[in-house]
């Protein structure tokens, strides 16, 4: 189960997003907002967050106008590991060296097209391990202890 969310600025891009999860028979859940009304991307993002944090869902694509703000939410809580991706170069090395469990993206920054390029490099790519996993550890210690 993926886990979607955006603000108003990111609305149409979580639909394309979500028509290409369709297309490819992936499930997800849309945790908001669903309209285009003006709201604040971290009631949202804090939302798809903690259901990847609980095990709910496996992974998450956040949507915001820049998809910074809705990111800066999503790492704050704990296990979240959550970058902004403007090239599916980055996407891929994210998953592959950081073992992201969510992206986020910029509606107002990228083009459909490159999004769909950039969930699709995200959601194929395989965590690397090895030397990545030991440093990954470093931060979940910080995030533990405060050390
Ligand atoms: C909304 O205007 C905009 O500030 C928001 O979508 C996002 O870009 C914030 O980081």
């Amino acid at each position: 189960m993926i886990a979607l969310a955006s603000d108003h600025a990111g609305l149409e891009l979580k639909g394309v997003i979500a028509r290409y999860l369709d297309e490819r028979g992936l499930q997800y859940t849309d945790f908001g907002t669903h309209t285009a009304a003006s709201c604040n991307y971290p009631e949202f993002g804090l939302k798809a967050a903690q259901a990847v944090a609980s095990g709910q869902c496996e992974r998450g694509i956040l949507v915001c106008g820049t998809g910074f703000g809705i990111s800066l939410a999503a790492n704050k809580v704990r296990g979240i590991r959550c970058v902004n991706c403007s090239e599916p170069y980055t996407a891929v090395l994210s998953r592959g060296h950081n073992n992201t469990n969510m992206i986020s993206l910029g509606a107002r920054v990228i083009g459909h097209g490159l999004a769909i390029s950039i969930v699709e490099g995200w959601l194929d790519a395989q965590f690397e391990a090895g030397r990545h996993q030991d440093r990954i550890e470093m931060i979940s210690r910080y995030e533990e202890s405060g050390v």
